[in-house]
């Protein structure tokens, strides 16, 4: 075989594989007249079945493997090819044995072929599979969820109840003017709560600004800014100088209610007040007014609803929730005082209203169980995730 064989010239293009010396051994594709013969002896088809299965196995990866095939298996210029094409050129007599020579070593190669590609294909597997391993048991990297407060949850459940009433909701300030936090309501000069035991009062001395002391403030804007008939809820924090126990807090959340209008009655006040009550504590719960005092409002009570877990049945007392009483203190109510009306421009004998403040940290106490009230302020997003989502 001369080292110049055309064939074995033409091959690198498409085996760059293939060995290099040429598939040594192979008889010529064209040339002399009995050329076709010679590549169908069983010598012939049994080096080019060898020569594939060793460019086979020289192939480490899919992509040499593409080159193998073209070169050995089912490319064109593929020695096993040109020995087919050869096969017309052969006397009848020899054609059939030759075919089947032939069909033998092309199944051979198609077979070590297949072979190979499962062998290279699963590598290729395992080697994905081990580059793109994923570990689940590592820690899940994510944002950290928030969550709402629990004040924030219950100020939202009970504004929803209220607008739902045709409530409006209102604001003010938490610097507020002593004005409107005790004069306009009626508190007399030298009412306790005007004490700096009670209230904080904003620097310079003379300025004349508290911390609010509870949302009634926002009944006096409300009044004044607003054409009547009033009905509003005004939710806020407010601030007491009172030091920090289990059950106090310097900071605090009220909800205020107002309703001016001709002809509202304490009737209305109660009906109001269970809705409230129903609100916050769940349905079926009696109410009841304990009378009390409150400048801003004549007459004045505080209201208790009966307790959601003992029902006051002494039968499943001892209650942790109302301290065996059977009644919850939810906060002070009554009928706007005249004088109020009249500090805001609205003529007491035409018109009369109803007015509650309610304290929200306790209510959310009673109703979740919690037992210290700094928890609210102490901003660990996990109490909120515990007792503010849902409200
Ligand atoms: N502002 C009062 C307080 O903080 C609560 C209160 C009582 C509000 C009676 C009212 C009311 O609107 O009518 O103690």
């Amino acid at each position: 075989m001369p080292a110049s064989n055309p064939t074995a010239s033409r091959e690198p293009a498409t085996a760059p594989a293939d060995n290099p010396s040429g598939p040594g051994g192979l008889p010529a594709a064209n040339g002399a007249p009995d050329a076709g013969g010679e590549m169908l002896s069983p010598g012939a088809l049994d080096a080019m079945t060898r020569a594939a299965a060793i460019a086979l196995a020289g192939a480490t990866d899919l992509d040499a493997l593409a080159a193998v095939r073209s070169a050995h298996v089912d490319g064109r210029s593929a020695p096993l090819a040109l020995a087919r094409r050869a096969l017309g050129g052969l006397p009848r007599e020899e054609r059939a044995e030759a075919g089947r020579r032939h069909n033998e070593a092309a199944a051979a190669v198609r077979a070590a072929y297949d072979t190979r590609l499962a062998e290279l294909t699963a590598e290729r597997d395992a080697r994905v599979l081990v580059a793109e391993r994923v570990d689940v048991t590592l820690p899940a990297e994510h944002d950290p969820r928030g969550a709402r407060h629990p004040i924030t949850a219950i100020t939202d459940h009970l504004i929803d109840v209220f607008v739902a009433m045709g409530y409006e909701v209102a604001e003010g300030p938490e610097i507020e003017h002593d004005w409107f936090n005790f004069e306009a309501l009626n508190f007399l000069p030298d009412h306790p709560a005007r004490a700096a035991q009670d209230t904080l009062y904003v620097d310079p001395p003379g300025s004349g600004l508290v911390l609010r002391t509870h949302t009634s403030p926002v009944q006096i804007r409300a009044l004044l800014e607003r054409s009547l008939p009033v009905y509003l809820v005004g939710p806020g924090r407010t601030y007491r100088n009172d030091a920090v126990d289990a059950t106090h807090s310097p900071v605090f959340s009220q909800i205020e209610g107002l309703a001016v209008d001709e002809g509202i009655t304490m009737a209305d006040l109660r009906g109001t007040l269970e809705v409230y009550a129903r609100a916050l504590f769940g349905d079926g719960l009696a109410t009841r007014l304990r009378p009390h005092f409150f400048p801003f409002t004549e007459p004045s009570a505080e209201l208790d609803v009966q307790c959601f877990a003992c029902r006051g049945d002494g039968d499943r007392q001892p209650c942790r929730v109302c301290s065996s009483e059977g009644w919850i203190e939810a906060g002070g109510c009554g009928m706007v005082d005249p004088n109020v009306l009249r500090a805001c421009g609205v003529d007491p004998e035409r018109y009369s209203g109803f007015a509650f403040g309610m304290g929200l940290e306790r209510a959310a106490m009673v109703r979740h169980g919690i037992h210290e009230i700094r928890d609210f302020v102490d901003a660990d997003v996990r109490f909120g995730a515990a007792f503010g989502i849902g409200g």
